[in-house]
């Protein structure tokens, strides 16, 4: 496990829209370099960059063209190396984005494959069946007529991206391949070979790991418990610890038990249907409300998630850390529905929580959702949390156009402002001591001071009791107190005041606050709206 996550606050950058060094309406990584004195100020001290190469962007660069090769638009490979120098130079660490479940459909590997007569050693790359005429196998999409080659290819997600074949776990027709037949191993090991070309190693110029884009979708049908896919995994893990034990690997998996049983050092919690984190802040009504945890007239308590965080937590705490997203590329923002009170309150407990925590850029200035956006490189819903980053007030021009973001007319940017008169801003928000940006900073900063509030699994709930019923005296059953070594967290997001009994050994000092809190008469009290950290 690389010992420098244990204190790492992540911050995910969609390059399209962070920051334009060269007047072209789209981001690069020359302005994410000039922004990481921004970043490591905030306290976040570790990166993940969406894709950033080569690509004929149907999916916003998860459709890769070519694995080893800066986009163009972003610069050149030489900036990226430039861009790790910089970060390690400020102690800070950047994650790029694999994506080894399918390539773009203009890859060279597809190019071949699609052939009539494909070379051997791309031939079995994709999964072909052996004719167009092939109806399809439940959960997965085939797609035909695109080809001179007689067959069909899945596909992962859209039709631009065919799925790379490491076999299938039954294998039922001829043209599905086992896992472990050679073709199968050869596509893993052409994914060791791009993350090898990226890596840190002795040259000391590279990148400090990955996140993992579908990490869960490697073999096909019918890998339920994806036992096949952890295999692949694991084996990859095994190449890491042995040639490269400091890079770190984060999984969009969804299911800790599964991925960090799988060797990954960590997992992101998703906004799935079913997945206990939705209820925190992304339980959406089908009128357009909010009715997550963190709302203040939200339905619920916090063990619609602590039911299934706890079991992954205690199944999975000497494997590897659980990481809860502010959000990423693919869910609304994070204000979506939430005040700036709330959204403090949710940022107070991933804070403070174990595992290592991510911040989607722009939710620590509460950037809006831009609705009806028209949309951009496959965003569709998600094109309104893609928007650029908003630097600076719209009012104050001397920071530069388009809120700071770019000097490029406001025509040409990749996407549009929030052109609101109050759109959120980094210039306006670091003046006020109490905005969004500096409470971020604060808890930040509190988290990565103290090491019984960094990533270890130190985590003991003390309110509510495990499947406990609600209880008036607790704001309607709102409230969550846990301990973190020599910390109490108290948070109530409710409208109502909780005074939950606790007998704690000493005298609470309290360290931190939003709101009003406090321990009386055997009593933590939380005033509607509060959270608060005492030492103890
Ligand atoms: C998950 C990524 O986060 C998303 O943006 C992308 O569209 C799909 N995977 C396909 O790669």
């Amino acid at each position: 496990m690389p010992k420098w996550l244990d204190d790492a606050v992540f911050y995910e950058i969609y390059p399209q829209t962070f920051y334009d060094s060269n007047a072209d309406g789209i981001g690069d990584i020359q302005g994410i370099i000039e922004k990481l004195d921004y970043i490591r100020e905030l306290g976040c001290n570790a990166l993940w960059i969406n894709p950033c190469f080569d690509s004929p962007f149907k999916d916003a660069g998860y459709d890769v063209r070519d694995y080893k090769k800066a986009a163009p638009r972003y610069g050149g490979n030489e900036d990226l190396f430039r861009l790790f120098d910089e970060a390690h130079r400020r102690n800070m660490r950047v994650l790029l984005d694999l994506v080894p479940g399918h390539t773009s459909e203009e890859h060279q590997w597809f190019v071949e494959s699609k052939k009539i007569a494909p070379c051997d050693e791309f031939k079995n790359r994709y999964i072909w069946t052996d004719s167009w005429y092939f109806w399809g196998i439940e959960g997965l999409k085939f797609i035909a007529g695109e080809a001179e080659r007689d067959g069909c290819y899945i596909v992962n997600f859209f039709k631009s991206q065919p799925a790379l074949n490491y076999g299938f776990r039954d294998c039922r027709e001829k043209w599905q391949l086992p896992p472990e037949h050679p073709d199968c191993i050869a596509t893993r090991e052409a994914l060791k070979d791009i993350m090898r070309f990226w890596l840190k190693g002795d040259k000391g110029r590279g990148c400090d790991g990955f996140r993992v884009d579908m990490a869960d979708s490697l073999v096909k049908f019918d890998d339920k418990q994806k036992s096949a896919t952890g295999a692949i995994w694991r084996n990859i893990r095994e190449m890491l610890d042995g040639e490269f034990p400091e890079a770190a690997m984060v999984s969009e998996w969804g299911s800790p038990p599964q991925s960090l049983k799988a060797g990954f050092h960590m997992d992101f919690l998703l906004d799935h249907s079913s997945s206990g984190y939705r209820s925190l802040v992304r339980d959406y009504e089908n009128d357009g409300g909010n009715n997550s945890y963190f709302k203040m007239d939200g339905n619920g308590g916090i063990n619609l998630f602590l039911d299934q965080y706890i079991p992954w937590y205690e199944a999975t705490k000497n494997d590897g850390f659980i990481s809860l997203i502010s959000g990423n590329h693919d869910t609304p923002r994070l204000s979506h529905g939430l005040s700036p009170r709330e959204m403090s309150l949710y940022f107070a407990m991933i804070f403070t929580m174990p595992g290592v925590p991510f911040l989607y850029y722009g939710d620590e200035i509460g950037m809006r959702y831009l609705y009806q956006l028209p949309t951009k490189e496959g965003g569709y819903g998600r094109t309104g949390s893609r928007t650029p980053m908003q630097w600076a007030s719209p009012k104050e021009p001397s920071a530069g156009g388009n809120m700071g973001f770019s000097a490029a007319g406001p025509e040409q940017l990749y996407l549009p402002l929030d052109t609101g008169a109050d759109a959120p801003n980094v210039e306006v928000q670091e003046k006020d001591t109490s905005s969004l940006l500096n409470t971020v900073k604060k808890l930040i900063k509190l988290r990565r001071n103290e090491e019984d509030l960094c990533a270890k699994p130190n985590l003991e709930i003390l309110h509510p009791a495990a499947g406990g019923a609600s209880n008036a005296a607790d704001s309607g059953g709102r409230s969550f107190i846990y301990r973190r070594g020599a910390f109490i967290m108290g948070i109530n997001p409710g409208a109502n005041t909780a005074q939950v009994p606790l007998s704690v050994h000493g005298i609470p000092t309290l360290v931190y606050s939003i709101g009003a809190c406090g321990f009386e008469n055997g009593c933590c009290k939380l005033e509607p709206q509060s959270f608060g950290v005492w030492k103890c």
